[in-house]
């Protein structure tokens, strides 16, 4: 039985004990069985208001204890924190695998990396205090420049990273000295509740509060108290505008987003066939593609489209499916109830606009399972040509000129979304071009390499609808702060 039913608020864990109505995950593997993975009680607008109040409480218009603390003296709440943390490391792999259905070498990685995210922001953020808390003097005035915490925060990650991209959505904030309301993401709840004995143990009461809730209940009225300062915000940009436009007043909100994304891949005429389809297939159906930097999109330069096609396709039938905690298992069931019925539209759509299913195991649904699948050829009056799968399909178009319309250049201009692209190939002048366009219109281009957000160290942000701000623990312990001068004349 997993402790699905927790909260933390104003300091205290509290368990729900008057709500009937908690959200219970199954999934249905291939074998008929009925997998219990996750159960999570709603938190009401009622106690997302209390936290509300706890953490107005904790702020104290920057009064209060956390917000007032030095940053050294907070670097040793977050160092005693990360501790504790570490000391979950087998539990929260465990909670992963079964809560989201991630590969147990996925979550791992998932673990470790916000390990290795909470180190990188305590140092980060003690270095730019050193860095900006000295005198200046110039033109006869005397001044002292810190960069100090903004407010209270409201932050929403996401389930396919429910630890590791929530994190990075508040520990930065909180390190620098603002407070917190959590919300955790529905599937991928689960992680979270070890780890609230942590955050009791090592932080003031209200600096931060986790509730576990549906976010399009419980964000906007916490929007519309208007005492929240900033929202950061991994998800949906449908959610996103939804609960930023309940804000009274909007134009004082800062923000921290990165939402859809639909990444393409380019491969050129002179593309190493087995390297670019290797890195196709990792990008693209990493766990089962439900990342925001998968590849969502491949164009391929029709000379050799018939030969990378045929690669990528032994590689995705060689794709293994099973449970998280198989050995070298790629491919998983869906946590997320109603994602096969979406995929099998998207596909649908596809093949009723004349595309063919390209690979031998692909278009295969269980109830939580969706076999990986190639598509194409894919045309513009597809839904998949545009819009964002978020799941194990991939969809592959030719062009015969980079420039042609409908075509790969004209196809990254015109996208609504920003996150990354990729490009495969050698010549010099035309990887060029491609790079020169997609680094414009995306926030990285990878070059013969898979589309991915690490090594963490890089800005991760996206262009146009895929978000603002970045989130490598560098930027993100500044983008938490506002800088504020004291000066006098001399
Ligand atoms: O889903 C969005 C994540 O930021 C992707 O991270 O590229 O490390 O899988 P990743």
């Amino acid at each position: 039985s997993l402790p699905g039913d927790v909260y933390l608020l104003n300091g205290e864990i509290k368990r729900f004990t008057d709500r009937a109505d908690p959200v219970i995950s199954v999934i249905e593997p291939q074998d008929g069985s009925k997998i219990k993975i996750s159960e999570f009680a709603r938190c009401s607008k009622e106690i997302a208001l209390q936290a509300l109040g706890a953490a107005s409480e904790a702020w104290d218009q920057g009064r209060g204890i956390w917000p007032r603390m030095s940053m050294v003296e907070r670097a040793k709440h977050m160092s005693a924190f990360l501790e504790d943390f570490k000391m979950l490391r087998e539990q929260l792999i465990d909670l992963l695998m079964w809560d989201i259905c991630k590969s147990k070498k996925d979550a791992t990685d998932e673990v470790d990396r916000t390990t290795e995210y909470i180190r990188d922001t305590i140092k980060h953020a003690v270095q730019m205090d050193d860095e900006t808390t000295g005198f200046t003097t110039n033109s006869g005035i005397a001044a002292q420049v810190r960069r100090l915490p903004i407010g209270i925060v409201l932050a929403s990650g996401p389930f396919n990273y429910p630890l590791n991209e929530c994190y990075t959505t508040f520990i930065p904030a909180l390190m620098t000295g603002n407070v917190v309301l959590l919300r955790i993401p529905r599937n991928g709840s689960t992680p979270h509740f070890p780890t609230l004995s942590l955050f009791q143990k090592h932080f003031p009461a209200g600096s931060i509060n986790i509730l576990s809730g549906s976010g399009r209940e419980i964000m906007p009225p916490l929007m519309q108290d208007g005492r929240i300062d900033y929202l950061a915000f991994i998800g949906q940009s449908s959610s996103a505008n939804a609960i930023m436009k309940n804000h009274p007043q909007v134009h004082r909100l800062h923000t921290l987003l990165q939402m859809d994304a639909k990444d393409c891949a380019v491969v050129l005429r002179d593309a190493d066939i087995e390297e670019a389809s290797t890195a196709v297939v990792t990008g693209g159906f990493t766990f089962n593609g439900q990342r925001c930097t998968a590849i969502k999109m491949v164009w391929v330069h029709e000379s050799i489209a018939d030969a990378f096609v045929k690669s990528v396709c032994e590689k995705v039938d060689g794709l293994k499916v099973g449970m998280p905690w198989e050995d070298d298992v790629k491919i998983t069931p869906l946590c997320v109830p109603e994602k096969p019925k979406v995929i099998k539209e998207f596909l649908e759509d596809a093949l009723k606009h004349g595309a063919h299913i390209l690979n031998a195991n692909g278009g295969r649904f269980g109830k939580s399972l969706v076999t990986p699948t190639v598509i194409g050829p894919i045309t513009a009056e597809m839904k998949l040509y545009r819009d964002e799968q978020f799941g194990p399909i991939l969809p592959i178009a030719s062009f015969s000129d980079l420039n042609s319309v409908p075509g790969p250049l004209e196809w990254i201009i015109t996208s609504h979304f920003g996150l990354q692209s990729s490009v495969f190939g050698s010549s010099p002048k035309e990887v060029g071009e491609v790079l020169d366009i997609m680094s414009y219109h995306v926030g990285r281009v990878n070059l013969n390499t898979p589309d991915k957000r690490g090594p963490d160290v890089l800005p991760f942000g996206g262009k146009k609808d895929s978000g603002m701000g970045v989130t490598n623990a560098k930027e993100a312990v500044k983008s938490f702060t506002v800088e504020s001068v004291v000066a006098t004349s001399v």
